[in-house]
């Protein structure tokens, strides 16, 4: 069974980075892939305080609600990770989340995100690329790093309202048929 996660990394249920990854799990779904979607706003994830007990240990010393998400990230072969851009960087919920793959820095560990498909989506209000591209840089240097394959993204300049994305069809239509494209 293939599954798709998506993580949405905004606190706005309905806005943009929502509208955006459902279009994305619907178009997988449309060809097999069970979806499961989170908001890193309903959980409980603390920071990463750097100790680094995942490299002695295998596991994380915070008791919190990644240990929820490790194991869907263990279950999916694409993970979608939405933000829109706050402050030229993604949400803050987005970047403790991220952090928190500190994890997967390991050998014993790395085996569990190597390989695996990654989608980004960015919505945001300006309409200049440079607003969008330390995300970007952000996503793509850290993904890398962590032998992930990033095989697509949406980034939508212009929104700023809840769902105002709803109103540009042409990515509703881009999202969907990345989904649909993945295997
Ligand atoms: C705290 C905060 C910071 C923001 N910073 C930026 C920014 O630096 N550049 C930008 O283009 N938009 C910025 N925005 C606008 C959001 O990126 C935009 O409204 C986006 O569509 C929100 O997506 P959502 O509906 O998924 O929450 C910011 C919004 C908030 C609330």
């Amino acid at each position: 069974m293939k599954k798709i996660l998506g993580v949405i990394g905004s606190p706005r249920k309905k806005g943009n980075t929502h509208v955006l990854v459902s279009q994305i799990l619907s178009g997988a779904e449309s060809q097999g892939f069970v979806q499961d979607q989170v908001f890193l706003n309903d959980l409980h994830i603390e920071e990463c305080i750097g100790c680094h007990a995942c490299w002695k240990i295998g596991s994380c010393v915070k008791q919190d609600d990644m240990n929820i998400l490790y194991q869907k990230i263990l279950e999916s072969q694409v993970i979608v990770f939405g933000t829109p851009v706050y402050w030229y960087g993604p949400t803050a919920l987005m970047k403790g989340f991220i952090d928190r793959f500190v994890y997967y820095n390991c050998p014993q560990n790395r085996p569990k995100i190597k390989g695996k498909c990654a989608v980004i989506v960015i919505p945001f209000e300006e309409q200049d690329m440079k607003a969008v591209n330390p995300v970007i840089d952000f996503f793509e240097t850290s993904l890398n790093y962590l032998e992930m394959n990033i095989v697509g993204k949406i980034i939508v300049p212009g929104v700023t309202l809840r769902g105002e994305v709803k109103n540009k069809p042409e990515y509703l239509e881009k999202a969907y048929h990345l989904g649909k494209s993945l295997k």
